[in-house]
């Protein structure tokens, strides 16, 4: 196999329908009818607001506009809340940008001039301050009965054996390393060490095959790869140890590339040690090295605009993008927006259910909550293991008070019934809330009334891995909630809607979503690639930073998210690159051409169908079909293998050979009287055929 690069171009703009609207009529309908839910927009109860952070819309707007017009005074608040070794230039403005490609090269600064460490300031500050026997993850296993506490004093000594360990192993400054592990306390740990020494990390979702492990490691040339042997996640096993395995032969087939140390953790609970292959000098256990390291180790402090960490996330065209977070301005907007977004006062336990390999995990598994001193569980298993009620089961058993999780696990949970929540108290439970897709109405109400007992808030979340952390979201004391809107803009972000010509809206209106000003979590480049930075989020409007999503706003200024505008498809909330899936199904020798087009998926929000044309003379089979889906389980990961195959007899294109998605989507969905007009294909025939082959199918 050779590493692919995706073919086919298409341009963001190409798809100009909106694709998902968050609010669907049908449902809409649906809620009416169920008197209970006719009392929207739902507000905060006295109790709650009596208690927030942020308790009035007048007293965000204050906040606001003070983070707009005072930046420096509303953000230097907040990060003189850290320690920094050496205080940013106070002489020169706070924050330095240029968003306009016509008047030079893109860049950001926050707190330029200053020297700080993030984990420092998640760690050691609280021991320092007394803080040391707060508990601050609680570590939740596959199995019921496996659990773990760890103080913000074990974690700090754990975390500097690591990194005392990774400096031994010659990882100094600015070195990548590559993170492919599982939830366990470990994960968070090593992102921490590395944070520590300056070394700049790269989480990989251990759900990624080795393909695209390998694109990863070899795009950031990390040296050194920290995992496990394997877990066990639910009833599987996954052997993560094989396919770190597996992922470097890759790379040194496709990249000449070969990383010197990987550090594997010993999961005995999923693998005896004997069962793990092994290569002396480079594999290493990492209960044996790293338990004789010293439980202190110095901190490499890190000029604000020095790279923190990379993640690599899925964009509308080409190979995966490294996003680039920076020190400063992450840690203070990471920290600012998990304090007013969660409504945090000490004594909560917090639970996001995000893994670490996606940005909610880093920004709100491990550095938001972190940095407030927050007590945090994480969870190894899923969500139907041992049973469907195993969340529930945990929020009681922790007394979590805010939860947080995607869309796509709230529904699939509705689905079973709700005497799985309702076995369980939910009474510590103050304050709910979503990421990662758009929620719909019934799921909302659903998560809002059993879930929740119709006492919680729900703070419907908008961000990407390029923002940081949250962009749009109800500030949940201070304004009443619209289910499906993610209401407002936090501080300091400043949203414009634009209409089809770029052109900026007022008032009620429906459009694509960009911010115009830099807030201190966007991300400052694509790691190795800053044009591509620049042309993905800054050319097709210029001097703006070009979100992708489509929104509406309402009278009341609310935001509600209506999906992506590229071909992105967000799949059980993980984002997905539709050309990299069909170069995944065109990898297979007898796949002559594939599309794929997102259709709605009642669980997964979306799911993908896929059109394959053979290649002349193959016969269809369901044999084949597996080989198919399997180079997409290989090429990307089984998140990302389509629900359906379509043998398609060819696709629909128009003369210039570009293939009319829009019709793709609209037999998948069986809407066939909205094929529109098809009199600029090249062959119109070739919808007649799908179309009568669409139904044979049904
Ligand atoms: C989508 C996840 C609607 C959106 C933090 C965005 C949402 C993409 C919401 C980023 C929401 C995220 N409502 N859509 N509350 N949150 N999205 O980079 O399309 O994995 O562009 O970051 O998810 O996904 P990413």
């Amino acid at each position: 196999t050779t590493l692919r690069h995706v073919k086919k171009s298409v341009t963001a703009m190409d798809v100009k329908i909106w694709q998902q609207p968050a609010l669907g009529k049908r449902e809409e309908a649906a809620a009416q009818e169920n008197p209970e839910h006719l009392k929207l927009p739902v507000s905060p109860s006295r109790e709650f607001v009596s208690r927030a952070l942020v308790s009035s819309r007048k007293q965000y707007e204050k906040m606001y506009e003070q983070s707009m017009n005072d930046p420096a005074r509303f953000w230097g608040s907040f990060a003189n809340d850290f320690h920094w070794e050496r205080k940013w230039d106070t002489t020169k403005p706070i924050c330095r940008y240029n968003f306009d490609l016509q008047k030079g090269p893109v860049f950001v600064e926050w707190f330029k001039g200053g020297y700080t460490n993030i984990c420092y300031n998640a760690l050691d500050k609280h021991v320092l301050e007394g803080r040391g026997n707060s508990t601050a993850l609680l570590w939740e296993g596959n199995d019921v009965g496996s659990q773990k506490r760890i103080t913000y004093s074990d974690m700090l000594k754990q975390t500097c054996q690591l990194a005392n360990y990774l400096r031994q192993r010659g990882v100094k400054k600015g070195d990548r390393v590559c993170i492919y592990m599982p939830m366990v306390p470990e994960l968070p740990i090593a992102m921490l060490a590395c944070a520590r020494i300056g070394a700049i990390h790269s989480v990989v979702f251990a759900g990624y095959s080795a393909e695209s492990l390998a694109g990863r490691i070899l795009d950031c040339q990390s040296e050194v790869i920290l995992s496990c042997s394997g877990v066990q996640r639910g009833n599987k096993l996954l052997p993560l140890k094989k396919i770190v395995d597996d992922a470097l032969q890759l790379c040194i087939h496709q990249g000449n590339f070969r990383p010197g140390t990987c550090l594997i953790l010993d999961n005995n609970r999923a693998l005896p040690r004997n069962k793990v292959s092994w290569v002396p000098g480079r594999d290493l256990w990492w209960q044996d090295e790293v338990k004789s390291c010293n439980t202190e180790a110095s901190v490499e402090w890190m000029e604000a605009e020095d790279p923190l960490f990379l993640l690599y996330t899925s964009g509308s065209t080409g190979k995966p993008k490294g996003v680039l977070h920076t020190v400063g301005g992450y840690m203070v907007y990471a920290a600012v927006t998990f304090k007013f977004v969660f409504d945090y006062h000490p004594g909560d336990i917090f639970w996001c259910t995000a893994d670490c390999g996606w940005i909610t995990g880093h920004t709100y598994v491990a550095y938001g909550p972190l940095l407030n001193g927050a007590t945090v569980v994480i969870f190894e298993g899923v969500p139907t293991y041992p049973d469907p009620s195993r969340w529930w089961q945990i929020i009681e058993k922790y007394g979590v008070t805010t939860f947080y999780t995607a869309p796509t696990g709230i529904r699939s949970l509705e689905a079973l019934g709700d005497q799985y929540v309702t076995k369980h108290s939910r009474s510590s439970l103050r304050l709910l809330g979503t990421v990662g897709e758009a929620i719909n109405v019934k799921a909302w109400l659903w998560y809002h009334r059993v879930v929740g007992e119709g006492r919680c808030p729900i703070v419907d979340t908008w961000w990407q891995t390029e923002t940081g952390a949250t962009m749009i979201s109800p500030l949940p004391g201070a304004w009443p909630l619209k289910p499906g809107s993610a209401t407002l803009p936090f501080f300091g972000v400043q949203p414009v809607i634009l209409d089809q010509q770029g052109k900026e809206q007022d008032g009620p209106c429906e459009g694509y979503l960009c911010i115009k000003k830099p807030w201190p979590g966007i991300a400052r480049s694509l790691y190795g690639d800053h044009k591509r930075f620049e042309e993905t989020y800054f050319r097709t409007w210029l001097g703006m930073y070009v979100t992708g999503d489509g929104c509406r706003r309402d009278p009341d200024g609310y935001i509600t998210l209506t999906g992506r505008i590229d071909d992105v498809v967000n799949v059980s909330g993980h984002r997905i690159s539709i050309g990299e899936v069909e170069s995944a199904l065109d990898s297979h020798p007898q796949c002559a051409e594939a599309s794929a087009v997102a259709v709605d998926h009642d669980v997964k929000g979306q799911g993908l169908y896929a059109f394959v044309v053979l290649v002349d003379g193959v016969t269809p089979s369901d044999a084949l079909k597996k080989e198919i889906m399997d180079c997409v389980r290989r090429e990307i990961g089984s998140f990302a293998v389509p629900e359906v195959i379509h043998w398609a007899p060819g696709l629909p294109k128009t003369r210039s050979g570009k293939i009319m998605r829009r019709i793709l989507r609209k037999i998948a969905a069986n809407q066939f009287d909205e094929l529109g007009d098809t009199s600029s294909l090249a062959d119109p025939a070739v919808v007649e055929q799908l179309v009568d082959s669409k139904r044979s199918m049904r």
